[in-house]
């Protein structure tokens, strides 16, 4: 009996592997779809050669191990396919589907979530009368009121008046996501607030529930977890945050402010209306959006 030579089968699948998992990385679509088409190549030749035997096909052979025609022929008594080898399949096969069983769905549900497409949600945080020029809140909402308040979530405010922009006049609010931009902590208002100030909190019901506007007057942000800490227009002045706070976009909808998606935030040239906010897409706390180290977090999840 022989034993098939050595292909390099096994060596192309696990370049073809090596190239889908760095490709999910860096770039899915292209260098992904590269390394899952190596694989599925080089997996299918080799599970070709692997099941010749049992498929009745002769397998490549060593020249010096080749034997005369008449020893191919199957001896008397002699199965053609051995039990050993039908139950060493039976034992692969059963063993891949229980893992696909196990291991697709599960890797799935903690995967696939982050990639698909997530609603946005328009915060309705109430009329703009409600704001006073020049004062700061402290906003708290729910994003989602179906999900109650594990959905709430908690911005910093500012109505900086209106802008002109064209012939019209515009209003203008800085609004500040409290999530820090090193690891995600809930950043706190560095300044007194409420009734210290004797200013009263706001609260309103609207569409998207209750929601809270606390008065209050921040010398900047800080962070309790690891003490980073930023200005007024959310830029880094201390700690290990490696960006600004992300900001809400809003939009003036009859009257009323309604917050949109967030956007991350590299710096902020100027404050107030006059601010030139240097935007990019939502990424996670701790990553860089911008210089060189940008390009070590290439692969976001759509946050909300
Ligand atoms: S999470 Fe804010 S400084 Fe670390």
């Amino acid at each position: 009996m022989h034993e098939p030579s050595p292909t390099l089968w096994p060596i192309g699948f696990a370049i073809g592997v090596a190239v889908l998992l760095v490709g999910l990385i860096v770039d899915p679509v292209l260098l992904g779809s590269i390394g899952g088409a190596i694989a599925i190549v080089f997996g299918a030749l080799w599970a070709r050669d692997a099941t010749s035997e049992l498929r009745g096909r002769p397998v490549a052979i060593e020249p010096e191990r080749r034997q005369p025609a008449a020893a191919h022929a199957v001896a008397p008594g002699r199965e053609r396919f051995p039990r050993s080898k039908f139950l060493e399949g039976t034992t692969l096969g059963v063993g891949a589907v229980i893992t696909g069983l196990v291991a697709v769905p599960a890797g799935g549900f903690a995967l696939l979530p982050p990639f698909l497409g997530q609603k946005r949600h328009k915060v309705d945080l109430g009329p703009l009368t409600e704001f006073a020029e020049g004062q700061w809140y402290i906003a708290t909402f729910m994003v989602d009121p179906s999900e109650g308040e594990v959905s709430r979530r908690t911005a910093f405010l500012r109505n900086n008046g209106n802008v002109t922009i064209g012939k019209s006049q515009v209003p203008s609010f800085t609004i500040i996501s409290n999530h820090c931009a090193h690891l995600g902590c809930p950043v706190q208002a560095n300044g007194p607030s409420g009734a210290i100030l004797g200013l009263k909190t706001l609260t309103e019901t609207t569409k998207n529930g209750k929601v809270t506007l606390l008065p209050v007057v921040p010398a900047g942000f800080g962070c309790p977890c690891h003490g980073g800490q930023y200005d007024t227009e959310g830029n880094r002045t201390a700690g290990p945050p490696v960006r600004a706070l992300d900001r809400y976009s809003f939009e003036v909808d009859n009257g009323r402010l309604v917050l949109l998606s967030t956007y991350s935030v590299s710096h902020v040239d100027g404050t107030g209306a006059q601010a030139k906010i240097h935007k990019y897409k939502e990424t996670g706390p701790g990553e860089h959006v911008d210089g060189v180290e940008q390009i070590l977090y290439p692969l976001n999840p759509p946050h909300h």
